[in-house]
C-alpha cells in the first residue's frame, strides 16, 4: 500500500467511525492551553487517534489525544484534541496524516491554533497573532517529502497565500466585534524541542519572524497543498526576546496559554460562528 493508499484506509476508517461528515464542516487543531475550546462542542463523538490505523501515537502517555466530532456555534466541527510533533521523531508526513485523511473524509476548512513564543518586541504575552505567512525552519523537514500523490496537489505547490485571506478577514473582524486586541504576523516553526539561544531568537527576529513555535506549518503546508482554506492563530505565551531573554520552562507555557486562552476562545467560537 502506497502512502495515498494507507491514507484512504485512515479516512474510511474515521468515517466508519463518526457520524456523517457534512459539507461546511471545520477541522480544527487545538493547541496547548486551547484543549477548552473542544469542551463547548455539542452532540459529540469521540475517537482516540490510537483507534484509528496509520496514525502516529504520541510518545507522550496519556496525551495520545483524540478527534472530537459535534458542533460547535452552530457549526459542524471535527476538533483535534491533541497534535503530534515533528521533535517526538516522526516525519513530517507522518503528523500530516490526520489532515489529509480529514480531507479524504471531505473536509475543506481547517483552523490551526498553536501556542508560540513572540519575538517581536512589541507583542504581548495573552493576546492571539492571526498567522498571515509562515516561515518553515523546521530545517530539512517537509511534509511533501517523497512521492507527490496528483490527487492531492502539485509537486512543486505555490506558497504565496496559505493562510486564506477571506478567513484572515473574518477573523480581524470576530476580534473587532469582540474588542479583543489580535496581532498579525509572520510564525516561524522550529523542530524544537529545545526552546531557543538568544543568538537564535536574534536570528528568527532578523528573518523577519514574529511568533516561533515548534508546530503548525507542516499541517498549514499538507492543507494548502490539498487546495483547503486554512486559518492559524497563535496564542503568544512568552516573550522570547535576544536582550531581555527570560528563562521559559514548559510549564509557564502551559499556564500562560490557558490565561491566554481567556481570548482565543471567544474569538475562535465567534469565527466559526460566521465561518459558513
Ligand atoms: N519557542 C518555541 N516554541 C514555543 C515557544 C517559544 O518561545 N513558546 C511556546 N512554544
Amino acid at each position: 500500500m502506497n502512502y495515498y493508499e494507507s491514507v484512504k484506509h485512515t479516512a474510511s476508517y474515521i468515517q466508519e467511525k463518526l457520524n456523517k461528515i457534512q459539507a461546511g464542516t471545520v477541522a480544527m487543531v487545538t493547541g496547548s492551553g486551547l484543549g477548552g475550546l473542544a469542551d463547548d462542542i455539542q452532540d459529540r463523538v469521540e475517537l482516540p487517534y490510537d483507534d484509528v490505523p496509520g496514525l502516529p501515537v504520541s510518545s507522550v502517555k496519556g496525551h495520545a489525544g483524540k478527534f472530537i466530532q459535534g458542533t460547535l456555534q452552530g457549526t459542524p466541527v471535527i476538533a483535534m484534541a491533541g497534535r503530534v510533533h515533528l521533535y517526538e521523531g516522526f516525519s513530517a508526513r507522518e503528523i500530516t496524516t490526520a489532515i489529509r485523511a480529514l480531507y479524504e473524509c471531505g473536509v475543506r476548512t481547517l483552523l490551526l491554533t498553536n501556542a508560540a513564543g513572540a519575538v517581536n518586541p512589541a507583542f504581548n504575552v495573552g493576546t492571539p497573532m492571526l498567522i498571515s505567512d509562515h516561515i518553515n525552519f523546521m530545517v530539512g523537514h517537509s511534509p511533501l517529502r517523497g512521492e507527490n500523490f496528483e490527487e492531492w496537489g502539485e509537486r512543486f505547490p505555490d506558497m504565496s497565500c496559505v493562510y486564506d485571506r477571506g478567513l484572515r478577514e473574518l477573523a480581524m473582524q470576530c476580534a473587532l466585534k469582540l474588542s479583543i486586541r489580535m496581532e498579525v504576523g509572520t510564525y516561524l516553526a522550529v523542530m524544537g524541542p529545545t526552546l531557543e539561544t538568544p543568538a537564535e531568537t536574534r536570528m528568527y527576529r532578523a528573518m523577519g519572524a514574529d511568533a516561533v513555535g515548534m508546530s503548525t506549518v507542516p499541517e498549514a503546508i499538507v492543507a494548502h497543498h490539498m487546495g483547503m482554506r486554512v486559518l492559524g492563530i497563535s496564542c503568544l505565551t512568552n516573550k522570547n526576546l535576544p536582550d531581555c531573554i527570560q528563562e521559559v520552562t514548559h510549564e509557564e507555557v502551559l499556564e500562560q496559554a490557558d490565561k491566554a486562552s481567556a481570548d482565543m476562545i471567544p474569538l475562535v467560537l465567534e469565527i466559526l460562528k460566521n465561518i459558513g
